[in-house]
């Protein structure tokens, strides 16, 4: 258990989605003369504190950019180490989640991903799909925008065959990856960017928003405690009046 007794967090008011863009690996790495990739591989390490700190406090979503349909841009070397992480994590989640109810889901378009990561993805999906403490849900080689042309694409394909007659947000979201995901309650964005990034932009339109100016691999459950606490703080209107 990461958080103590003496925790000032209402339990009764946890946000049911937590999304996070974890920023700042490579300056965590430049800081110490370090490359950018070990400031991913110290990036990693944080996630797993930060998926055990949600799983505790009954988080039911835990949403993280691992790697953007922008990032291929990124020098080779720095890519293949974020793959190879990747591969890594897939492929000892259940010794890393210690037997604890998560369920691993991966957003994004894997069309572009190696064909081992791949089959590493369908295997641990499979494999926690029954588990339903925790849903932990990877978005990789996800970009919102491309996600909205997806889910458009679909919605054609059944106009053009009959299957719908009324487009609505309702149908929408469900052609979206995260169809039946809850919308994220808190989107936290460490490193002090003040951007989304094409992180989950349909669905963040409600969000409450929280940037951190730690960088991510520094970013500790007692951070994850403080946006939580800003998150208390807040009225949350959606658009009407209170
Ligand atoms: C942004 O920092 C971070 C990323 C592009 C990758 C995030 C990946 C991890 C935390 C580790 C792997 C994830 C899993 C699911 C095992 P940046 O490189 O843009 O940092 P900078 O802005 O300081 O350069």
């Amino acid at each position: 258990m990461l958080f103590k007794k003496q925790s000032k967090l209402d339990m009764e008011n946890i946000p049911e989605h937590i999304a996070i863009i974890m920023d700042g690996n490579g300056r965590w790495a430049k800081k110490r003369g370090l490359s950018r990739s070990m400031g991913h591989r110290e990036g990693s390490r944080t996630l797993k504190k930060i998926v055990e700190a949600c799983y505790d406090l009954g988080v039911k979503y835990l949403t993280v950019y691992a790697f953007s349909t922008e990032n291929w841009s990124r020098p080779k070397e720095e890519v293949d180490e974020l793959m190879k992480l990747l591969y890594e994590y897939l492929q000892n989640a259940e010794r890393e989640l210690k037997g604890k109810n998560v369920r691993i889901i991966v957003i994004g378009d894997r069309k572009k991903l190696p064909d081992n990561i791949v089959s590493e993805i369908n295997r641990v999906e499979e494999k926690t799909s029954h588990n339903h403490g925790l849903n932990f849900i990877i978005a990789l080689n996800y970009g919102g925008r491309q996600e909205i042309v997806d889910a458009v694409n679909a919605i054609a394909e059944d106009i053009r065959y009959g299957r719908i007659t009324e487009i609505n947000e309702e149908l929408i979201s469900q052609r979206l990856y995260t169809r039946g995901i809850p919308d994220p309650d808190l989107l936290i964005r460490t490193s002090g960017e003040l951007r989304l990034s094409n992180f989950l932009i349909w669905q963040s339109s409600y969000s409450e928003l929280f940037f951190s100016d730690v960088l991510w691999p520094d970013f500790t459950p007692k951070h994850l405690e403080e946006a939580i606490l800003s998150y208390q703080g807040r009225q949350r209107r959606f658009g009407g009046v209170k």
